[in-house]
Parts: C-alpha cells; structure tokens; sequence
C-alpha cells in the first residue's frame, strides 16, 4: 500500500480537494452511472481521461456542501434531481426524523424502531451502533453531518467508561452495541446507559461496533471535508484502543479475527464462531479507513506498520481460503485429506464429504463468493449478504471477484433476492442441523430472522456494491421490489420464507435501518458519487500474486 497521503483522508485540507482522494472509482462514476458500462471492466481498470472532472467537481459541490441545506422536511436528494421523487421517500425521511433520539437538546442518534404496536420492547428502543450507520449516511448525503459528529463523539465517550461483565473486565477499546437516553423530566437531566454485552441477549461483545465507528468516522471526513474531528487526540486515540484490540499478538496462526458466535449484525448463536465473514470484511475495511486517518505522529506511526502487515496477510488469506467458485469447489470436492507440511493443498483438512449436498446446485458456472467462515476441518459454505458487499466496498475482493459476486446475484436471484431484497444469509439450516447449531433458537427457525431472512436493511450495501461494480440495473431491480411492499407493509426489520414474502414472525415495524437503507440506496442511485463516502478504491499493492481459479483472472 501506498503512503497514507495517497490512501487516504490525511492533507486534505477542502472540498476541493476531495477528488484527489483514494476513490478512483468516485471519479470514474461520475462519468459513468448509467447501464452501458461493460461488466468485465471494473472502474478502476479504465484511464483517467476517460473521467469528466468538470462534471465531477460539479456534483462534488452538491455532495460535499453540508451547509447547503435548510428545509428540515425537504430531503435536497429531491430537490436535486430532474425526476419525480418516489412518494415513500418523504415518508421515509419523516418517519427517520420520528426515531431521532437527543442528548441535553443534541441528536445523537436514531432509535433501532419505533414500533408502539409491538409488546415488547426488549432493546428496539435504543441508538444501536450498527443500528445506526445507515441513518448517518443518510444524512451525510442529504447534507446534514451534525448528528453523525454527534454520534460519533457521544460513543466515543462512551467507550472510555470502565466495561464490566460480572467481574471481568472488557478492552478499553470496546464499543457499545447500543446506548439509551434516559430523560428525567422532573429534574430536567439526561443521563446514558450503554450495553457492551453486559445486557446483551447471550452476552456478546459487538465486534463489529469499533469497526462501524472507524467507518463512518471516514464516512463523516470523506463526505464533509472536515478533517478536525478525525484529527482530533481523542478520536485518534480511540481508534488506536479499537485497533489495540484486533491487532495484538496471541495465538494466532492466521490474519483473520477470532470471534465468539453472535458478535455482530447476526447477534444470537448461528453457527458463526471462529472466523466469520462479516467481521473480517469490517475488519478490513475499518484497517484501510483507519490508514487513512491515523496521523503519522509516533504513537500512530507504529500503528501504520502494523496495519500494513496485517492487510497483506489479511487480504491474501481472504482471497485465497474463503473464495469459492465453481473451479474452487471442485477443487476442494476432489482434495486430499491428511496431508502433513508446507506441501499441503488442502491446508485446513476439508474433508470432502463435509461439503453439503445443496451447494453443489447453487454454484453456478460463472459467479462466486467469500464463504462464510473457515478454519480448521470447518468450512462454512453458506452465502452471507453483509460480509460479500463490504468485501466489494473495501476492496477486499479483487475487481474480479467483485464481479463473480454480482454474477452469481443474477445467476441466484431468486435464492437471494426472491420477492424482497436481500437473504442475510443462503441458505437456512433446518431440523437436527438447526438444533445443534442455533441451540432450538424458536426465533432463528429455517427461512426466519438470522436464519435465512430477507433483511431490507441491506438494500443500501446491495445497491452500493451494485454502483461499485458498474452494475446499477441490479440496485434498480432489487429497489423496486421493494418499494412495493415496504411502506406499505410498515418498514418492517425482515421477511421470512424461501422468497422473503411473509413480513417476519417477529420482525418489529418500523425499524428505522429499514427506512434508512432505503434512502441511502435511493440516493445513491441517483447520484453515484455519495459511494466515495463508503467505498475504498482496489490497491494493487495489496493483491498477492496467486492464482487460483478461473473468476479470478476472465
Ligand atoms: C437485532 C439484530 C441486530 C440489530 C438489533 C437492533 O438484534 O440482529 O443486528 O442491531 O436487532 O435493530
């Protein structure tokens, strides 16, 4: 990898300045929203000359103007473009300002839902980090940053309280999941309470929290210009304790993240123990916005070696040991086992007859996909949505595989996408197998919740990593389905069933990400350079020159 100068956020000292960011890509979207873009080339395959910078600076100016907005009702996506805004989208912004939660007069973030309907509450009605990132980004494209600095600072302060479960004590550097205001009206006070896994259903510590906050902490610089948050001591420290804890020596004999089941978007026991695709692909992402950010005083310097390291090794495991495609998979049906030393093909001792009967079908000839989790004798084959579109938005995925990942979309759509977009994961696990692996989890049945569910939150990764790709048509289709229910059906938090129709067993209703990813796929669409703000740019340093299967290298 380059110099962080190159990387990233560090020297940009204006707006102008912008374009002379990482994002390649964001130039050459500019010039290119439209379908005509041939699949096989990636954007960053295509020459500098072919970008239109005046067009470019143009729309920067709309994007990256957080002050240009006044009318708190009026989303200026709207007011933007030529075309007639769809009717939901007011609806959507008014029932996202409807979740916004204050702290002493401040918004400091949106609510998870705000579903009066529901008996229970449980702890829908707190501000979820996770919870919380399409919100921000929705904001940020429409102009409005102040919340999203707000937020960040708020949890910032929050993850330098003392963590405690029982007796133990948690990393500095852990983030919360969530966080409450509590109002007391009589003595005019707002207090916070924050759960770290101490409240948490299965007691779990969100990894993916600190990882989130790094993101949208460049997600807020990229998109305002505004360098002072992310050059402030405190947010640079608190990168370096998030970074601490996922960076440190131990046991390890490999780059990825070791992780408890349930530490993430998929919070309850799924069988997502070990190395888990969400997480790694956050990980990846939070190490190469972190680059960005992360002065090169001497405290941060070592920091920037370190990082460096890992996301060599890093994307090198990634790519190598969790791709699959169709050459991949039966390369790994016709392995060896036991092999012993260096020669080894089959490093992790897949046996064969671990591989399940249905992904032989759903592998199709041209496509492919990150694989859920591996390590050793366990390879999780199933299709996770969150953990492929990161991969896409940090670069993980080299463009090519980028693209098998868009293929096998439209070869799989009715599995993936059916009649709501999108599965959180392909497929359910069902009977003995549900049994042992969610421990009889009544919310995690087959084609339910975690377990196979339609999450219409992920519309906005689907939608940017469609952009990404060059591939928009899919975005539009997938937005399409659902705008034909969502409204009407209350924004609720998922769908269950093979197809995703039935609104969920117990899905709550308006669930603000819901709502959120909605209009930030929506504004994305419409104006493709807001994907600078979430998306880092291929860097060929990072690539390991290997070979490993045919979708790598057409
Ligand atoms: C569920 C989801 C989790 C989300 C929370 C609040 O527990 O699994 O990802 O953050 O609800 O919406």
């Amino acid at each position: 990898m380059d110099a962080p100068k190159e990387s990233g956020l560090r020297n940009v000292s204006s707006v102008c300045s912008i374009p002379e960011m990482d994002d390649f890509d964001l130039k050459n979207l500019l010039d290119k929203p439209r379908l005509t873009i041939k699949r096989e080339r990636s954007f960053d395959e295509r020459s500098l000359s072919e970008m239109s910078l005046t067009r470019g600076l143009e729309n920067l100016e709309l994007a990256y103007s957080p002050g240009g907005r006044s009318g708190f009702d009026t989303p200026a996506s709207s007011t933007r473009n030529s075309f007639e805004p769809h009717p939901m989208i007011a609806e959507a912004w008014d029932s996202l300002r409807r979740s916004l939660v204050h702290f002493r007069g401040q918004p400091v973030g949106t609510i998870a839902a705000y579903d009066h309907a529901s008996e229970e509450v449980l702890n829908y009605d707190q501000v979820f980090v996770r919870d919380f990132v399409p919100s921000a980004l929705a904001f940020l494209m429409n102009g409005e940053p102040d919340i999203v600095k707000n937020f960040l600072l708020k949890t910032l302060q929050l993850q330098g309280w003392e963590k405690r479960i029982d007796r133990f004590k948690l990393g500095e550097g852990a983030m919360p999941a969530s966080f409450k205001v509590l109002h007391d009206p009589e003595r005019k006070t707002d207090t916070i309470v924050a759960d770290f896994g101490e409240s948490a259903i299965g007691r779990v510590a969100p990894v993916d929290s600190g990882f989130w906050w790094i993101i949208l902490l460049r997600a807020y610089t990229k998109s305002t210009g505004d360098l002072t948050l992310a050059e402030m001591p405190d947010c640079q420290k608190g990168m370096r304790l998030i970074l601490t804890l996922c960076l440190s020596e131990g046991f390890d004999t490999f780059p990825t993240l070791l992780c408890a089941d349930g530490c993430s978007m998929i919070d309850r026991r799924m069988g997502i123990y070990g190395y888990p695709i969400e997480i790694q692909a956050l990980f990846f992402m939070a190490l190469r916005c972190s680059l960005a950010m992360l002065k090169l005083d001497s405290e941060g310097k070592e920091f920037h070696e370190r990082i460096m390291k890992r996301l060599h090794a890093l994307s090198f495991h990634m790519r190598s040991y969790f791709w699959i495609d169709f050459q991949q998979l039966n390369d790994i049906y016709r392995y060896k086992t036991e092999e012993y030393s260096h020669t080894a093909v089959n490093k992790f001792n897949v046996i064969p007859d671990s591989i399940p009967d249905w992904v032989f079908d759903f592998m199709p000839t041209r496509g492919g996909y990150f694989v859920g989790n591996v390590s050793p004798a366990r390879m999780d084959f199933r299709w996770f949505a969150l953990g492929n579109c990161v991969a896409i938005l940090s670069s993980l995925a080299t463009p090519e595989q980028a693209s098998a990942i868009m293929d096998l979309f439209e070869a799989r759509w009715e599995e993936l996408v059916g009649e709501m977009p999108i599965k959180i994961c392909y497929p359910a696990i069902e009977s003995h197998e549900w049994r042992i692996v969610t421990g009889c989890d009544p919310k995690n049945t087959r084609w339910s919740y975690h377990n196979g569910g339609s999450w219409p939150v992920l519309l906005w990764l689907l939608t940017a990593a469609c952009i990404k790709t060059g591939r928009p048509q899919i975005a539009r289709k997938a937005i399409e389905l659902a705008e034909s229910r969502l409204l009407k059906d209350g924004w609720p938090e998922y769908y269950d069933g093979k197809l995703g129709r039935y609104v969920g067993k117990q899905a709550r209703k308006h669930q603000t990400w819901s709502i959120a990813g909605y209009l930030v796929a929506k504004m994305l669409l419409e104006d493709p350079s807001h994907l600078g703000m979430i998306s880092l740019e291929d860097d060929r340093q990072l690539k390991p020159i290997i070979k490993r299967s045919s979708s790598w290298t057409c």
